[in-house]
């Protein structure tokens, strides 16, 4: 079988590389290992966690958010197979969804794992160990991540849990235990909360959500604390033992210290994620990797191989499915003889927490620390009508502009729908926009969004409502 591109991998970054590349005209392959397609985030990441977040965020507005609008509805019930089957079948119709695109495309599909044996030469062995070589004049690697293991804490996905097993709990469990103050951490410990357990995050560094603005990840933390998610910070896990009654966990102050027993009935292993490369060949066929172990690539997402490429969570930057995309559309559009093109200045990020978190640009410790001279102007959505209305009061917008162009070069919002509503914020600063251009544009009332625009203005030293 002879293409002009295979794709490994059909997570967000390789199926939307497939489906551009087919819609220019090349003729498309996809080898994935999985039974399914659409990779970590539709099977077990991202579709799945939302699922059960907005699930989730249901039964505890049932329990304590209706109340206080005047609707009585009594003492929820949680029903978790139920829950689950919602979740299992919001993956089944995004995976065949993506089955469906691929037929719709024309793209061939080769179930299987694959292995780059040569330039141009990939090789699917399927479940049963029969093999087939498929001749292509390029090949993309987008063979995703896999969880971060931590030495001293072995993962059985029953009582200690990756997010896959997170995302699976039969049960509530009584106490959980998340290692890594993230994004799996907040978001599925928050999940378990809500649905019951008690929660307690222990954290490496002394905050939480590294890489995110400071001001924004200390708020947020107050948040999750009012809602009961207890936080040790500077705090290290040095061991798990499982047994009948649940997980002993060791925990040593991150600077060194005294030891500390911690009991937990399940234990989420939620500390990082690193690039997955097994058994695709890539020692044998020459191509280089970082000390990271991300396949190292130019700003074309050419490896050092000729007619190998590399795009998504397997190569540098963050491992976010949107990213991934991108990048998958923009090498397919490079194959094609077009200009591919990410910004990675304007990738939003976001928590899908209650509140949400969302971010795009910089921070304000990354201009500091760039020397970049810059004003701030922040709107609490306290002073927000549609926000007092919804009783979504918690929470900030904060933009932040170059001080001699007034470019914005950075906004972060906490707060419901922050998630939809930072994407006003990337289309600005995808064309270059100012605090004054969003000041200037019209925003609907009463909506949330006006907060942005109120932030906007504050820049300049004249919000309205504060
Ligand atoms: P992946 O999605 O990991 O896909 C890679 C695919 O390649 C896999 O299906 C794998 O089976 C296959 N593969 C690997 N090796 C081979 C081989 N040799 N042969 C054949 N196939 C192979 N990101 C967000 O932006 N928003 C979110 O809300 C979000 N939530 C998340 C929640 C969780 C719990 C997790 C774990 C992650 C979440 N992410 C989220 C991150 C997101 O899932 C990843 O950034 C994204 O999936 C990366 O896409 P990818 O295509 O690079 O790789
Ligand atoms: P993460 O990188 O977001 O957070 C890991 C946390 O663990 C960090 O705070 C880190 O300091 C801490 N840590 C590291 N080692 C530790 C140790 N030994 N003990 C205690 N703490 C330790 O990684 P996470 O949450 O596992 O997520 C993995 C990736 O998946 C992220 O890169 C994220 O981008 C992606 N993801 C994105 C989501 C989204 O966009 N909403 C949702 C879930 C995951």
């Amino acid at each position: 079988m002879s293409y002009d591109l295979v794709v490994i991998g059909s997570g967000p970054a390789g199926y939307v590389c497939a489906i551009r590349a087919a819609q220019l005209g090349l003729k498309t392959a996809v080898v994935e290992k999985r039974k399914t397609f659409g990779g970590t985030c539709l099977n077990v990441g991202c579709i799945p966690s939302k699922a059960l977040l907005h699930a989730s965020e249901m039964f505890e507005e049932a329990g304590h958010g209706l109340a206080a609008l005047g609707v009585k509805v009594g003492a929820p019930e949680l029903d978790l197979p139920k829950m689950m089957g919602h979740k299992t079948d919001t993956v089944s119709a995004n995976v065949n969804g993506v089955a469906f695109l691929f037929k719709k495309n024309k793209i061939d599909s080769h179930i299987g794992a694959g292995r780059i044996t040569a330039p141009g030469k990939v090789e699917v062995t399927a479940e049963g160990g029969a093999k087939t070589t498929l001749e292509t004049k390029a090949i993309v690697i987008a063979t995703g991540s896999d969880v971060m293991p931590l030495k001293g804490v072995d993962i059985d996905e029953k009582r200690i849990v990756s997010s896959t097993g997170a995302l699976e709990l039969d049960k509530v469990p009584g106490r959980l235990v998340v290692i890594g103050a993230g994004v799996i951490g907040l978001e599925l410990g928050s999940v378990w909360r809500r649905l019951g357990a008690e929660v307690e995050v222990i954290e490496f560094l002394d905050r939480i959500l590294p890489g995110m603005d400071d001001e924004v990840a200390k708020q947020a933390q107050r948040l999750f604390q009012k809602q009961g998610v207890k936080f040790r910070l500077g705090a290290k896990v040095t061991g798990a033992k499982a047994n009948a009654k649940g997980v002993t966990l060791t925990v040593e102050p991150a600077a060194g210290g005294e030891a500390e027993q911690v009991q937990a009935d399940v234990v989420l292993v939620a500390i990082g994620r690193r690039p997955y490369t097994e058994g695709l060949g890539l020692q044998e066929v020459g191509v280089a990797v970082d000390e990271r172990g991300r396949v190292t690539i130019d700003d074309h997402y050419r490896t050092n191989v000729p007619g190998i490429y590399a795009v998504g969570d397997v190569v540098i930057g963050p491992m976010l499915a949107h990213k991934g995309e991108d990048e998958g559309i923009a090498i397919a559009e490079m194959l094609a003889g077009k200009a591919g093109h990410v910004n990675y200045d304007a990738i939003p990020a976001v928590v899908y927490t209650q509140p949400e978190i969302a971010s795009v640009g910089k921070t304000e410790e990354e201009l500091k620390k760039a020397g970049v001279e810059y004003n701030v102007g922040k709107f609490p959505f306290t002073a927000n009508g549609r926000a007092r209305a919804n009783l979504a009061t918690d929470g900030f917008v904060k933009v932040l502009a170059d001080k001699a162009t007034d470019r914005v070069l950075g906004v972060h919002i906490v707060g419901a729908n922050a998630g939809e509503m930072i994407h006003e914020a990337v289309v600005l600063m995808e064309f270059g926009g100012s605090a004054e251009d969003l000041a200037r544009s019209t925003h609907a009332h009463p909506t949330m969004s006006e907060a942005v625009r109120e932030a906007a203005l504050a820049v300049d030293k004249r919000a309205i409502h504060i």
